[in-house]
């Protein structure tokens, strides 16, 4: 198997990563040769990696274009890259907001030009994305302009996954020849990531001690309760596409997702929006053909 771990030099997507080279290929893409080099190294042969900062949309293009050029088919994408805490909001070069463009939008344009490698997988192509059951759209301040704060960045990242989770699984179910599924994965408890080197002191501190107490698991037990999403017979994917799961005492069960994550509405909505910002034709195209597949 083939699986692509955006933000793998790192937390949740190295323990993903670590626990799949086992017995998959992994390709990782990462924003820093530096850290992309000792990751390959430590997780041995099974592991390679593509560079692409996702705060940078004509990154998305090159890397979905060098991966088409190296490779026939994916078994797998763990949407996973992301910006955490933050001292101040970052404007990027696309002039976004970064937590939407690296939490969100880039994963957007990247899952939707990689789907045709994805339908091409033996095993049935799949797409989990890291996700948690908070956050809220500010459809008047999507970019958060006006009001921002890391953690409402975080929040609307992960209703918009949620919601394209929803709404790939609806346009690729509605095609008589799509193989792929679409997962949002909460993980039960939070991580010990590298999180904890960026976040000020003070919450370093707090954090310590709420380890101490067992409030956290390790990346190694994250990648342990994640990587048999990646591997498990395509059926059962199939089965928790379009849903929001967890894990729960050793089994996989359904969180129910608010009303307005599974708006088809709010979901076009945000599907438009992004198509726009995107603004990238061979994006736009891939989007054409799903929605006309589901009108037809
Ligand atoms: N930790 C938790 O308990 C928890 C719970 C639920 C969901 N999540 C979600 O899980 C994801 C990973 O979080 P984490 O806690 O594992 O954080 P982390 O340890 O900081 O890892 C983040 C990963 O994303 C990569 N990344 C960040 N910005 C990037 C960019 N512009 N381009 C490419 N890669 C980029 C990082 O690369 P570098 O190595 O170069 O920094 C790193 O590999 C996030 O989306 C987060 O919201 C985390």
């Amino acid at each position: 198997m083939k699986i692509l771990i955006t933000g793998g030099t790192n937390g949740m997507g190295k323990g993903v990563a670590a626990a799949l080279a086992k017995e998959a290929e992994v390709i990782i893409v990462a924003r820093s040769e530096e850290r992309a080099k000792a990751t390959v190294d430590e997780l041995g042969p099974n592991a390679s990696y593509v560079l692409a900062d996702l705060a940078r949309l004509a990154d998305v293009r090159r890397v979905t274009e060098e991966l088409h050029a190296q490779h026939d088919a994916l078994d797998g994408i763990f949407v996973n890259a992301g910006l955490g805490y933050a001292a101040g909001r970052v404007e990027t070069e696309d002039g976004m907001d970064s937590h939407f463009q690296v939490n969100y939008l880039s994963h957007f344009m990247l899952t939707l030009n990689l789907l045709d490698l994805l339908e091409r997988s033996e095993h049935g192509g799949r797409v989990i994305f890291n996700v948690a059951s908070f956050g809220e759209m500010d459809w008047d301040d999507l970019q958060m302009e006006r009001t921002w704060g890391y953690e409402r960045g975080i929040g609307q990242a992960m209703v918009a996954k949620r919601m394209l989770v929803a709404r790939l699984h609806a346009l690729c179910r509605a095609r008589d020849d799509s193989r792929v599924s679409f997962v949002g994965f909460q993980i039960p408890k939070t991580v010990w990531s590298n999180q904890i080197n960026i976040i000020p002191w003070p919450m370093r501190f707090m954090a310590t001690v709420v380890k101490l107490f067992g409030g956290f698991i390790s990346i190694d037990d994250c990648g342990r309760i994640m990587a048999p999403l990646f591997t498990e017979p395509h059926a059962s994917s199939l089965r928790r596409s379009g849903k929001l799961i967890t894990e729960k005492k050793g089994a996989l069960v359904e969180i129910p997702d608010i009303d307005f994550v599974l708006d088809p509405a709010e979901q076009d909505r945000l599907w438009r929006v992004s198509l726009a910002l995107s603004d990238d034709d061979a994006t736009r195209r891939i989007a054409d053909q799903l929605v006309d597949k589901l009108a037809s």
